[in-house]
C-alpha cells in the first residue's frame, strides 16, 4: 500500500543489553580533507582519497566500506596512518546493541536462496506466501502481542511476512530507528529503535516465518526518501534527489550498513528490498524532469550491490510496484511515467527477485476500490498477474505478487479469481496487504484491507497456500 498509519505510539521499556563496538583513532580536523560527509574513504578494493574533510571521520562500516562520518555517529574508526588496515585495539567501547541476530537460532536454519522462478530452502522449495504487516515493530506492541499476530499469520498457512524496517524522524519521540538533527543521523539501536525490530525478528524466529523487510519508504509514513533530501540538501528537492544526490546515496548505505549488519547472519530474514514502492514523484514532493526509469534503475543496481557487498546471505529485491516501461501503452501503469521499469530491473544481476503491486493510485486496478476500477478489478488483476509472470519466465527469477488488498464485501471472491491466476501462471508466489490480529487490548490498525483470522478471506488464503505448497 501506498500509505500506511501508525497508531499512537507505545513506548517499550529498554531493557536490551548492548553490545561493544570499537572506537579506534581519529582524523578530525586533519588538513589533508579530501573527502566529505557519507563519502567513501576506504575499504577493501577502495582506490580513492582517504582523508576525511575537516570535520569528519573516517568510520568502517565493513571491511569493504568506510565512510566519512560526523565523530561519535559510527562504531569503529580508522587510524590515520592506515587506512587499508583495520586495527582490533580498542581505545573506547561504545553502546549500540544485541539480541535475536547471534547464534543457534532455534527455528530457523539456512537461507532462503533462489533457483531459476522458485525459492528455495535446505534444499526442497520453499513456498512464498503470507502477509504484509507494517505494524508489529512500529507501533510498540508487546512481545506478547506480537507473538499473537504471527501464530494468526501462520493459521492462514503463511511461510513469509513482508514488513518495514524503517522509520525516520526528527525528533526522538516513542518507537523510531533513525533519528535526524540536521545533517547528523543516529540509528536508534536501543530497544525502543532497531530493538523493537529484534523483538519482531525474534517472534517470526520461534513462528517458523521468514521476514522481507523494506529499508526506506518512498512514502512519507514513517518518515521515508524526502527525509533523507530535506535533512541533507534543505527543503524544496525533488524526491528524486533521493536517487542521484551522492550524499543521500551514502547516508541511505550507512543507515543500510547499520540494519543489514545487525541481521547479516540470521535466516529469519530471507530479503531486504531496497525501499517501499520507489518512484520518481514523493509525497509531498516532485519529481524532476530528469527522472526516468533509468534513475531508478541505476539506482537499484548500485544499492543492491551494495547490500551484497556486505551481506552474501540474504537476497535482494526494490520493493517496487512493478509498472512497465512501453511508452504508448494506454494504460498509464504500463507507460512508464512512474520511474519503474519492471523488465530492466529483473536484469539486474544483483536484485534476486522481482516483485509487484498493488499501489495506491486512482486508477491502479490491484485496488480498484479506491481508484475507481472494482468494475474491472478480476480481469485486470488477472491480466497484470500473467505480464508479470511472462517476466519471471523469461528472466527465470522469481516473481512475488508482494501486496495486494480490496476493501469490498466481496472481496473474496475476486482474491479467489486472482489465487487461480497465480497458480495458472505459475507466478512464485504472493503476499496480501495485510495481517490483522484483535488483542486483548483491541484490533491491530484496520486500513480497511486488514484480514482478521474472522474474515472469509482468512479461511481462503489457507486453502490458496495448501495449494501453493502442493504445487511442484
Ligand atoms: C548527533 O546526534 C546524536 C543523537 O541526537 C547526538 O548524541 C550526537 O552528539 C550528535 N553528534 C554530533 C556530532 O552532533
Ligand atoms: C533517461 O534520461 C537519460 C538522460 O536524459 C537518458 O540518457 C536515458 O536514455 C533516459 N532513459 C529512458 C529509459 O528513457
Ligand atoms: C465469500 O464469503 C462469503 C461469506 O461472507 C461466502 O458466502 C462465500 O462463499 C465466499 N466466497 C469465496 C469464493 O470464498
Amino acid at each position: 500500500m501506498g500509505t500506511f498509519r501508525p497508531s499512537p505510539v507505545v513506548i517499550i521499556p529498554s531493557t536490551h543489553m548492548l553490545p561493544k563496538a570499537v572506537l579506534l583513532a581519529s582524523l578530525v580536523g586533519s588538513g589533508l580533507a579530501t573527502v566529505g560527509q557519507f563519502e567513501q574513504c576506504g575499504g577493501i578494493g577502495y582506490t580513492g582519497d582517504t582523508v576525511c574533510a575537516t570535520g569528519f571521520v573516517c568510520t568502517i562500516l565493513n571491511d569493504f566500506f568506510f565512510q566519512c562520518l560526523l565523530p561519535g555517529v559510527g562504531t569503529s574508526t580508522v587510524s590515520s596512518s592506515s587506512t587499508s588496515t583495520v586495527s582490533s585495539s580498542t581505545s573506547k567501547s561504545t553502546t549500540t546493541t544485541s539480541s535475536t541476530t547471534t547464534s543457534s537460532p532455534p527455528s530457523a536454519t539456512g537461507f532462503v536462496t533462489t533457483s531459476g522462478t522458485k525459492f528455495m530452502l535446505n534444499g526442497a522449495k520453499y513456498t512464498l506466501f503470507g502477509s504484509n504487516a507494517y505494524w508489529p515493530a512500529l507501533l510498540g506492541y508487546s512481545s506478547t502481542e506480537i507473538d499473537q499476530a504471527f501464530a494468526d499469520i501462520v493459521g492462514s498457512g503463511a511461510t513469509t511476512v513482508r514488513t518495514m524496517g524503517f522509520n525516520e524522524v526528527t525528533s526522538a519521540n516513542g518507537i523510531y530507528f533513525h533519528l535526524w538533527n540536521g545533517k547528523n543521523a543516529t540509528v536508534n539501536t536501543g530497544a525502543n529503535g532497531l530493538g523493537a525490530l529484534d523483538v519482531l525478528v525474534a517472534s517470526a524466529k520461534a513462528h517458523g516465518i521468514r521476514l522481507i523487510i523494506a529499508l526506506t519508504n518512498n512514502w512519507s509514513d514513517f518518515g521515508g526518501m524526502d527525509v533523507y533530501t530535506s535533512q541533507l540538501l534543505g527543503s524544496g528537492q525533488p524526491h528524486d534527489a533521493f536517487y542521484t544526490n551522492p550524499t543521500v546515496i551514502a547516508a541511505y548505505k550507512t543507515y543500510i550498513q547499520a540494519v543489514v549488519s545487525r541481521y547479516v547472519n540470521e535466516p529469519t530474514v530471507m530479503a531486504w528490498e531496497l525501499a517501499n514502492e520507489p518512484r520518481c514523484a514523493g509525497t509531498n514532493t516532485i519529481a524532476s524532469a530528469a527522472c526516468n526509469t533509468t534513475t531508478i534503475t541505476t539506482w537499484s543496481a548500485d544499492i543492491s550491490a551494495f547490500i551484497k557487498s556486505i551481506d552474501k546471505n540474504h537476497l535482494v529485491a526494490i520493493g517496487d510496484e512493478g509498472f512497465f516501461n512501453q511508452p504508448g501503452n494506454p494504460d498509464f501503469v504500463y507507460q512508464g511515467t512512474l520511474g519503474v521499469d519492471f523488465a530492466a530491473n529483473m536484469k539486474i544481476s544483483t536484485i534476486d527477485f522481482g516483485t509487484f503491486h498493488a499501489s495506491s493510485f486512482p486508477s491502479f486496478a490491484m485496488y480498484p476500490d479506491s481508484w475507481g476500477e472494482s468494475a474491472n478489478d478480476v480481469a485486470w488483476g488477472s491480466q497484470w498477474i500473467n505480464d508479470h509472470a511472462a517476466i519471471m519466465t523469461s528472466q527465470n527469477k522469481p516473481v512475488i505478487m508482494e501486496e495486494y488488498g480490496l476493501t469490498s464485501s466481496t472481496r473474496n471472491t475476486t482474491y479467489a479469481t486472482w489465487y487461480s491466476t497465480v497458480l495458472s501462471s505459475g507466478l512464485t508466489g504472493d503476499l496480501i496487504w495485510q495481517a490483522g490480529s484483535v488483542f486483548a487490548n483491541g484490533p491491530t490498525p484496520s486500513d480497511g484491507y486488514s484480514i482478521y483470522p474472522t474474515d472469509p478471506v482468512y479461511a481462503l488464503m489457507k486453502s490458496h497456500a495448501a495449494a501453493l505448497k502442493a504445487r511442484g
